[in-house]
């Protein structure tokens, strides 16, 4: 069966945020963003030509997508449509900075077929948005989510950042409240990751920035949870909160394990029982894509130990838990039966679950499991 997700990587940025380490370009010349769509195209089309893949998840992740034209984005979603079949529910998500979007663009994509928004939200406070370098204040956030209404979208989830310096846990309620009043299905809220090779890792090497320590992140994780749930979120993985029913479908096929198509520069795929990622560099990776059709830089199949370990990792992150089989429940014993009466995991009917508390011990409960394995 060929994968049902695809994800597409658009690499485009105004500007790096600080604290971000994700495949970026911030080349702005309209010929480079030409070039490039181009050469994403091929690869969709060579990817998914002659499978009779029948999707049911798209996800155009950035980078900033919105940095291409609401026609250049539709007309990545024409190049799909003209090679797979796409279902009549499926999600199509788009990933979406609101200091870039005006009602027009909103119109044009949803009436193109995208019809999950994805919005950079990060904070509703000026100071915070400041620190984390975004171009957009909190009353704009306001405006695209009402904008989008009227514009017909209906499943829109906001991104969140906590764990900001300046960012007091009144503040971090603040802007949660502002996300409950805006009545959206999804909210995703990270903790801020200090990556090295960014501009805040650089300051967090020079000592000029110091990260909140883990108590006061857990409040801020807390204070989350209490008022996302109190407004009828709920929280499906660590870190995403949704209306039954409004979670991200595409998400949750890869915390499955699930296998999926990947474009784009730096994107990862998996197929075939194959993991593959893309030339990381944009410029490379449309240089590799006409002159050798792929831009594949690596391919590594997973032994099923391996492909258990990843599921353990992602599944015990998410409220559904892991399936396993007896063989698996038998090769993580004793540990899961300890962690199971310590009232941390909770197994049945051959499904692994964290409990409510065991949430945010999450990566903690897998590893212990995954000692077992490695
Ligand atoms: C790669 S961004 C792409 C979307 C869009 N360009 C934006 O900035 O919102 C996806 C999300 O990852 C999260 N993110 C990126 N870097 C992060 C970091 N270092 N720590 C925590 N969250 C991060 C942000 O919440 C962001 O919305
Ligand atoms: S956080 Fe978003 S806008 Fe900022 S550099 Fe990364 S992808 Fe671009």
């Amino acid at each position: 069966m060929p994968p049902a997700s695809l994800y597409i990587h658009v690499p485009f940025c105004a500007r790096r945020c600080p604290y971000c380490d994700f495949a970026v370009s911030v080349n702005g010349r309209a010929e480079f963003r030409a070039a490039y769509l181009e050469a994403l195209q091929l690869e969709l089309k060579t990817q998914l030509s002659g499978t009779s893949a029948h999707l049911k998840t798209i996800f155009c992740g950035g980078g900033t997508p919105t940095e291409l034209s609401a026609a250049q984005l539709n007309s990545i979603l024409d190049t799909v449509r003209a090679h797979a079949t796409v279902a009549p529910d499926a999600e199509v998500s788009l990933e979406a900075n609101p200091e870039n979007l005006s009602r027009e663009t909103l119109r044009e994509l949803h009436e193109g077929g995208w019809n999950r928004l994805s919005l950079g939200a990060q904070s509703f406070d000026d100071t915070t948005l400041r620190f984390l370098g975004r171009a957009h204040d909190g009353a704009r956030i306001e405006r695209v989510v009402h904008e989008a209404r009227e514009e017909g979208w209906t499943n829109i989830s906001l991104d969140l950042i906590y764990g900001a310096p300046a960012q007091t846990l009144e503040m971090w309620r603040s802007t949660l409240e502002r996300a409950v009043e805006l009545n959206v299905p999804h909210v995703s809220a990270y903790s801020l990751t200090v990556e090295t090779g960014t501009a805040l890792g650089q300051r967090a090497a020079k000592g000029t920035f110091r990260a909140l320590d883990d108590d006061h992140l857990a409040d801020r994780m807390d204070v989350a949870s209490e008022l996302l749930e109190h407004a009828g979120l709920e929280r499906y993985e660590v870190s995403n909160w949704a209306r039954l029913g409004q979670e991200c479908r595409h998400n949750q096929n890869y915390w499955r394990g699930g296998s999926y198509f990947a474009a784009g520069c730096g994107a990862h795929g998996h197929f075939d029982g194959e993991r593959f990622w893309n030339e990381r560099d944009t410029k490379i990776y449309v240089r590799r894509i006409i002159s050798d059709g792929t831009a594949r830089v690596e391919t590594e199949r997973l032994t099923p130990n391996e492909r258990l370990v990843e599921r353990l990792a992602t599944g015990l992150r998410t409220r559904e838990g892991v399936a396993l089989n007896e063989g698996e429940t038998k090769l993580l014993q004793p540990t899961l039966a300890s962690l199971c009466k310590m009232g941390l995991l909770k197994y049945d009917a051959e499904h692994l679950k964290p409990e409510k508390t065991g949430f945010a011990l999450a990566d903690g409960l897998a590893s212990r499991l995954i000692g077992h394995i490695l």
